[in-house]
């Protein structure tokens, strides 16, 4: 069922982190793959790395924030592959703006609306059309963020986009279901990226708490994402639309809660002892 042979599959961003990982599975299962890379050297070294594994890929240098270079790359899709099967929305940043909400400017917050969410909206609407043509059994799977579901101080703009695409989803799937395509989103946690190199921004003396912090004992990788992907994509999704896949090793189940260093769980705020005054 994760036999992807002749099916095509467009994938945003698909140059570096969850994108690549996305685009490199698809590929690894067989399927025709599109990758949408705004930049020229993770472009030229995804077109180089799908082709040494015998990919049919096709790599379009776009920016999936402009209406014209969306379409320019759609027509190019269409003319090669004339279809789409699965539509990966997987850009998405929060431009290192980490700010009281009342400090962005303007021009902020419309550069974390383009990447995160006008993107999301330009290559779909786009993309209807392909996808419709390869219906029933056709998807949309959108990369969210576990900041859709859940508050992040200091990025509110980005929580906003990311909360955003919960709707789209669930709206889109309720308008596509008719025509038997299917729409999704995947929400990570903190996932080691280009964007995100969690490992070099926990201090080495705080690093044996994450084994403690995230349930599941790690943070994310690309490859966690590209599971998601390729389950929601398949068959094995076939009744699953309107919906996310939490992806974060258990962390929104535990809300505030981890594991002292002696491995017992608290929601007190400890650095010794398990918090409890007994
Ligand atoms: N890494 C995390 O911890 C994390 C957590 C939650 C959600 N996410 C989401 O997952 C997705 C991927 O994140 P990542 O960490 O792999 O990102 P990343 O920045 O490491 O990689 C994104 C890729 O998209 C490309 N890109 C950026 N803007 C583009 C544009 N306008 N047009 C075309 N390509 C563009 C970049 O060049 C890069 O190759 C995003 O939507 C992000 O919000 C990531």
């Amino acid at each position: 069922m994760l036999d992807f042979r002749g099916k095509t599959v467009l994938v945003t961003g698909g140059g570096a982190g969850i994108g690549r990982a996305i685009a490199e599975s698809f590929g690894s299962a067989g399927a025709r793959v599109v990758v949408a890379e705004i930049d020229p050297p993770r472009a030229r070294e995804v077109r180089e790395a799908l082709a040494k594994a015998g990919v049919d890929a096709l790599v379009c240098e776009t920016d999936v924030r402009s209406r014209a270079a969306v379409d320019a790359m759609i027509a190019q899709v269409a003319a090669r592959f004339d279809g789409l099967d699965v539509l990966v929305n997987n850009v998405g940043d929060f431009l290192r703006i980490v700010k009281p909400f009342e400090q962005c400017s303007d021009e902020e917050i419309e550069a974390i609306y383009g990447v995160n969410l006008k993107s999301i909206l330009l290559v779909t609407r786009a993309a209807i059309p392909l996808l419709r043509r390869r219906a029933p059994g056709s998807s949309i799977i959108s990369l969210s963020s576990i900041e859709a579901f859940r508050g992040i101080p200091m990025v509110t703009v980005y929580s906003a986009m990311k909360h955003a695409i919960t709707g789209f989803t669930r709206s889109l799937a309720l308008e596509l279901a008719p025509a038997g395509i299917r729409v999704n989103a995947i929400a990570p946690e903190t996932t080691e990226t280009p964007q995100v190199p969690v490992t070099a921004m926990i201090a080495p003396e705080h690093r044996d708490h994450t084994r403690r912090w995230i349930p599941l004992g790690r943070f994310g990788t690309p490859q966690d994402a590209a599971g998601s992907a390729l389950f929601l994509a398949s068959d094995l999704a076939a009744w699953i639309t309107g919906t996310t896949i939490n992806l974060d090793g258990g962390a929104l189940a535990a809300g505030g809660w981890y594991r002292d260093p002696k491995g017992l769980w608290t929601n007190l705020p400890v650095v010794t002892g398990n918090g409890f005054n007994f």
